[in-house]
């Protein structure tokens, strides 16, 4: 049998639990298999499977059908143009949480922000570490507290400082929110779980059954970890500092809200994501 073959069946099976993506999903398992790139695919179609891979690629769209995402299944995920590592230990790096790096490093540009040498940042639950290596590898003055309530979360995010080589500049500490943090930072950015009791009973088995729950549900309005970690900003942050949250859609007003409360002078802005959803919360006390 073909590369070309094998291909079109299993885009046939993967339809059945992800009919949007399944040319997409067959063919990135396929180049896991074979090894390959897109380009090296496209070359190869006509050419003969061994049994070995055919066999191997059986058990990954396997894996699929029963609902496993693809990143857990090949081991990767793309994020802010890097690649990290990912286990079912980590919530898999979503697109729409690039904007939240975006927002760091375009508020780390700004005129008035003097961090000296040095910027001082903390990720508070850094899972697999994307938003904590992306802003190292991005700013390369930036030093980063990544903390994670997860030991497990965190072996992952080590993992990638060690692939990224930022392991001089970002330090893995595990902890319960700003817990961790010993000094006042420039700059706390966080995405918290956010989900709802309620959402997350309705969330894809891909998600709600694979993903770290620890990772996701933030009790019955989806704001739990956000009220607590606002309660522990003061002292944290220096004079001039920021903090920038991820929220869910339709949260951002009550977190405004939530933040008001402790910093009722603070500079607040709401940034939408690319689906024009309110989806970062900058907060300037
Ligand atoms: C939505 S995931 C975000 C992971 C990663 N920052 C990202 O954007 O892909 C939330 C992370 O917060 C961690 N977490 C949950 N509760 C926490 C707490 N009380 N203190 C610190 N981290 C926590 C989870 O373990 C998980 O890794």
């Amino acid at each position: 049998m073909n590369s070309g073959t094998v291909l079109r069946a299993a885009e046939r099976e993967i339809a059945l639990v992800a009919r949007e993506e399944a040319h997409l999903e067959a063919e990135v398992l396929l180049m896991h298999v074979l090894q390959t790139d897109r380009v090296g695919l496209y070359t190869q179609l006509e050419k003969e499977i061994s049994a070995i891979q055919a066999e191997k690629y059986h058990q990954l769209v396997q894996r699929r059908l029963l609902h496993e995402p693809l990143s857990y299944i090949i081991g990767h995920r793309e994020f802010f143009d890097f690649d990290f590592y990912v286990d079912n230990r980590v919530l898999i790096p979503r697109p729409e949480t690039e904007l939240v790096v975006q927002t760091c490093l375009d508020y780390l540009k700004e005129p008035f922000i003097d961090c000296g040498e040095t910027c001082y940042i903390a990720d508070i639950g850094t899972g697999s570490g994307a938003i904590a290596i992306s802003l190292a590898l991005s700013y390369h003055r930036a030093v980063v507290y990544a903390s994670d309530i997860s030991i497990d979360a965190l072996e992952v995010a080590i993992k990638n400082c060690h692939r990224h080589g930022v392991r001089s500049r970002v330090y893995c500490s595990p902890g319960d929110m700003l817990e961790p943090l010993t000094q006042p930072v420039n700059l706390i950015v966080a995405n918290l779980p956010y989900i709802s009791d309620a959402d997350f009973a309705e969330l894809s088995p891909e998600i709600n059954v694979y993903e770290p729950a620890v990772a996701l549900a933030g009790g019955v309005d989806g704001l739990d970890c956000m009220r607590r970690l606002l309660l522990q900003i003061r002292g944290k942050l220096r004079a001039g500092g920021a903090v920038v949250l991820e929220v869910g859609e339709g949260q951002a007003h009550s977190v405004v809200a939530l933040a008001r409360e402790q910093f009722s002078h603070a500079r607040i802005d709401i940034i939408n994501d690319y689906a024009a959803i309110e989806r970062v919360v900058k907060i300037m006390p």
